[in-house]
């Protein structure tokens, strides 16, 4: 595979390319959001919508990211640019919102990196709800409290950004294609023990049957259907600028669709298989415990991996302490694949509209984001962490999937894209997809948004003050708007938009 377009670099082989996307996609969405979600909403009653969610949404708009980013090879606004002109921002909005996304990205994998530390002698003690919270985090007592920096945090997020730094500074196939190579099959492996260790374990059954009875009535939760799509989104990094510009680096001749496919069911196979070993685990722990698993892990949420399975890892002893071990290595290995396709989404864009070359605007946005992650890092971050979460994943993320559906559906023309990607796919996407693209996904998308915006004014979100929401929820997105419109106005350098490498024309 060479160099094509402006020097901008590509993928050294297939696999390469495969194991980038997938290792993009699988990531702390997989092994920390998607079981607390699936625990949030009740366990089985997750899984109906998710599934609706991920055939009406994921697959379709993985194939649209990849032949948008293929065909127009750019990164999102770059190539949002080239499809539809007046449209550039739509590739700008996703791209803040990745960079956000990044800032607490980032710290989670920092808390990760300690909590491999602590696991070689299981240091988070007994109590390990409170050891997270209180000795760990040092939570304050409400979003405005900051109450200091924590530095063991501090520390291993400054070694997070270094890795994250070096891997997109070092480009695509010197770079982020050799950490794929490694780490994905690396955390193949470690999870792998993890599950077969999680299923075996004393009152593993019962955990699993949590997982899989579904619960028909909270199908008609609103909350339930917008936590599946912004959680397919998240999942597959969707709508976040990465699989465009992962994509973008590919040549001429390449399976689209049949890529796509893959890593669809990659990610989302990886991500049930996690689910039965967390699962698997959780049933252990209310085995031990003598309660119901629906109740092992409290109010779970944000702190299931950090509260709920340390605490399991030292009731088992010896083992318990090497389990912990894999299993904080594997969340690190997964997460460092991920938010590296994050600051690469972000900085290609910024290195195509500014022209300025890649190693600067690596390290600047390493700097400017590493600077913004320290919010996390005090005393108030978990609380911020949440809400600023809860608003992109809910909003901003499926606000941009229903802007893409509509831009493409619309404007572009599906029949454009699909005519492109069959032209290269052996499998064929038919007409059902351009149907998607029009019509389903739009109204789908553009209910759960309303819906959901209705949801967040009359009800709020987990009790905090409407003032923590206004200012790091609505101020944040006011913030990601104000940058997409800024980036969105200055000038691209010359000949960029329309002097690239065509691959339809030859
Ligand atoms: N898909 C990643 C995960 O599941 O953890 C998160 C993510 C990475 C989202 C990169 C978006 C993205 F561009």
């Amino acid at each position: 595979m060479d160099d094509n377009n402006n020097n901008r670099g590509s993928w050294s082989s297939k696999t390469g390319f495969l194991l980038a996307i997938i290792g993009s996609a699988v990531g702390l969405g997989n092994i920390w959001r998607y079981p607390y979600m699936l625990y949030k909403y009740g366990g089985g009653a997750f899984l109906i919508p998710y599934f609706v969610a991920i055939i009406i949404a994921g697959i379709p708009l993985l194939i649209l990211e990849y032949t948008l980013g293929h065909k127009f090879r750019g990164s999102a606004p770059l190539s949002f640019k080239r499809a539809a002109s007046k449209f550039e921002w739509v590739g700008w909005l996703p791209t803040f919102v990745a960079f956000v996304i990044m800032t607490f990205y980032s710290v989670i994998l920092a808390w990760a990196v300690n909590y491999f530390g602590f696991a070689f002698t299981a240091s988070w003690g007994n109590n390990t709800s409170e050891f997270f919270t209180k000795s760990f985090l040092k939570l304050s007592g409400g979003p405005f409290e900051i109450n200091g920096f924590q530095f063991q945090i501090l520390i291993s997020l400054l070694v997070v950004w270094l890795i994250n730094w070096f891997v997109t500074y070092k480009g695509i196939s010197g770079g982020i294609e050799k950490l794929n190579k490694v780490l994905i099959p690396t955390l193949l492996v470690l999870m792998g023990i993890v599950v077969f260790k999680g299923v075996t374990l004393e009152g593993a059954k019962d955990g699993l049957n949590v997982l899989f009875t579904p619960d028909w009535s909270k199908l008609s939760d609103i909350k339930v259907w917008s936590g599946a799509f912004g959680q397919t989104f998240f999942s597959l990094s969707l709508a976040l600028a990465a699989i465009i510009t992962y994509s973008s680096y590919l040549p001429k001749k390449t399976d689209l669709n049949n890529s796509a496919m893959i890593t669809a069911f990659a990610n989302c196979g990886f991500e049930f298989f996690a689910a039965i070993g967390v699962f698997g685990i959780l049933g252990h722990m209310a085995h031990l415990h003598n309660v119901p698993v629906t109740e092992v892990a409290g109010n779970g949420g944000v702190g299931l991996a950090f509260m709920v399975f340390p605490q399991v890892f030292s009731e088992m002893g010896a083992i318990g302490k090497v389990l912990g071990v894999i299993f904080f290595l594997a969340i690190i290995s997964a997460g460092l694949t991920s938010s590296v396709s994050l600051l690469e989404a972000f900085s290609a864009s910024v290195i195509e509209k500014t022209g300025v070359n890649r190693k600067k605007i690596v390290t600047i946005a390493s700097l400017v984001c590493a600077s913004i992650s320290l919010v996390y890092v005090s005393g108030a971050g978990l609380y911020i962490l949440d809400i600023v979460d809860h608003y992109l994943n809910s909003f901003l993320v499926i606000g941009t999937g229903f802007l893409e559906v509509i831009v493409v559906g619309w404007i572009i023309k599906p029949n454009n894209l699909r005519e492109h990607s069959n032209k290269i796919s052996i499998i064929n996407v038919g007409s059902w997809w351009n149907i998607i693209i029009k019509y389903v996904a739009p109204v789908i998308l553009g209910f759960i948004l309303v819906a959901s915006i209705y949801e967040e004014i009359t009800k709020g979100y987990e009790g905090y003050p409407v003032k923590a929401l206004l200012i790091y929820g609505v101020g944040t997105s006011i913030l990601i708007v104000i940058a997409t419109i800024v980036a969105t106005v200055k000038k691209w350098p010359d000949n960029l938009v329309d002097d690239y490498d065509k691959f339809d024309e030859d």
